[in-house]
Parts: C-alpha cells; structure tokens; sequence
C-alpha cells in the first residue's frame, strides 16, 4: 500500500536531519564539488554581481566560489535582513576582510553593512539555499518565506528574468514532486555536488513534472 505523501513540516524536518548528518569530512567534499561545477557555469562565468549564504544547519557550503570570483572581479554579496520590510532580504557585498556577527536567527552578517545594499533586482545571479528540490524547479525552503518574498517580483513579471535563482544543495535533497503553494517562487536550476540537476534558465531543461 502506498504511504500518504509527508506533510510540507514533515518534509522539511526529515530532509533537514538528513543534510545535518554529513560528516565534516563529507560536507567539505560535498562542497568542493559544488564549487567545480559551478565554477563550469556559463551564467556565473559573465556575471558582475553573485550572492551566496553562510551556511547553517549541514546546508552545502557554497563560500569557497567567492575566492574564484574575487578574482575575476566578480562581487559577492550576502543576504541581511531588510531594516523595515518584513521577510525581505538586501544583499550586502563581502570582502577577505570583512567581519562577521551572528544575526538574530545565529546566522553569520557582516558587521558594517554597506550604506546603501544592493536591491535583488541588481544581482545576476543568486546561490540560494533550500532544504528540498524537484527536477521541475521547485524549492521547499526552511520556511519561512524570506526568499519567496524577496523574489515574489519573478512571479509578478514573468518576462523579468534578472537575477538567475540557482538553487545549491546536497544531491540527497532532491525529491520526487514537491506541491507548490502559489506564492513558492521557482529556481532556474539547480546545482548540487552531483552537478547541474536542470534549468530553465541555464543550460538544458527541467524535466516537465
Ligand atoms: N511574497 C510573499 N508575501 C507575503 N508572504 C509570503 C510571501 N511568500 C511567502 N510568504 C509567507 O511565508 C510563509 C513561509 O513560506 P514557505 O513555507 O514557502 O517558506 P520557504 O520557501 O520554505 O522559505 P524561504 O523562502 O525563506 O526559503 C508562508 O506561510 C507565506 O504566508
Ligand atoms: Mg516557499
């Protein structure tokens, strides 16, 4: 008899334990094959502006691209908080030199955040982290609606294809079909330690559900 598909929590927490998991010695692999392939992508290879995250709770660590674009001139900018708009985010550009501190969620900020943060709309590209993910661009995310948020103007104007959303995960936080609600926003692919796993927006197709 088949089992009832999990709950969205439920989901989420069986992926979450199985990303926390990893060892050390397995994240720090995981890791550096993200980084080899996404290094081999077209969309990062001519972008001037990329964010990534720090990653938290045995999320893949995507920090080892920021050296490489650093050095083809590329800036990187992390996620913080927006001062007034709830469960938005601004992007604030790091350096080597930049220092850290734990935002209210533990998770690593910038201490001086730039000025003026750079609005989402400006990014190319953006690496962002997900719990769960389908080959047809779906993303179950921690839950909190921060990215569905900031991102919502994707859905909005569908013609807008500006930043690239490349999902980046474990190869093991794929599943078979995840039910969207209507304000979840679509990834142009995704790119695990397996490799690139599909992408409307970059090279071949997300298979049709
Ligand atoms: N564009 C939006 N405007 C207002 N609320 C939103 C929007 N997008 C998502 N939300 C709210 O956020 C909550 C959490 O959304 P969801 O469960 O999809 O989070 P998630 O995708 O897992 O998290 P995240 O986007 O932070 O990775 C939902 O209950 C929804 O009400
Ligand atoms: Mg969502």
């Amino acid at each position: 008899m088949s089992q009832p598909p999990l709950s969205r929590s439920d989901l989420r927490r069986q992926l979450r334990q199985k990303r926390r998991a990893l060892s050390s010695a397995q994240q720090k692999q995981a890791s550096e094959s993200l980084c080899r392939h996404l290094k081999h992508l077209p969309q990062l290879r001519a972008a001037r502006h990329i964010a990534l995250y720090w990653p938290a709770d045995g999320e893949i660590d995507p920090r080892p691209i920021a050296r490489w674009a650093w050095q083809r001139g590329i800036r990187c900018y992390l996620p913080v908080l927006h001062p007034w708009s709830k469960r938005r985010l601004w992007f604030t550009a790091f350096t080597a030199k930049t220092r850290f501190r734990r935002n209210r969620f533990g998770i690593a900020e910038p201490i001086k955040v730039a000025r003026a943060p750079l609005s989402p709309k400006h990014l190319d590209v953006v690496l962002l982290p997900l719990v769960g993910f389908d080959r047809s661009g779906g993303r179950l995310g921690m839950g909190g609606g921060f990215y569905d948020t900031t991102f919502a103007f994707r859905r909005h104007q569908p013609g807008w294809n500006r930043p690239k959303l490349l999902g980046v995960a474990h190869q093991i936080q794929e599943v078979a079909g995840l039910a969207l609600q209507s304000w979840d926003v679509p990834v142009d692919g995704v790119v695990t330690d397996g490799g690139l796993v599909g992408g409307r927006g970059f090279r071949g197709c997300f298979k049709a559900p």
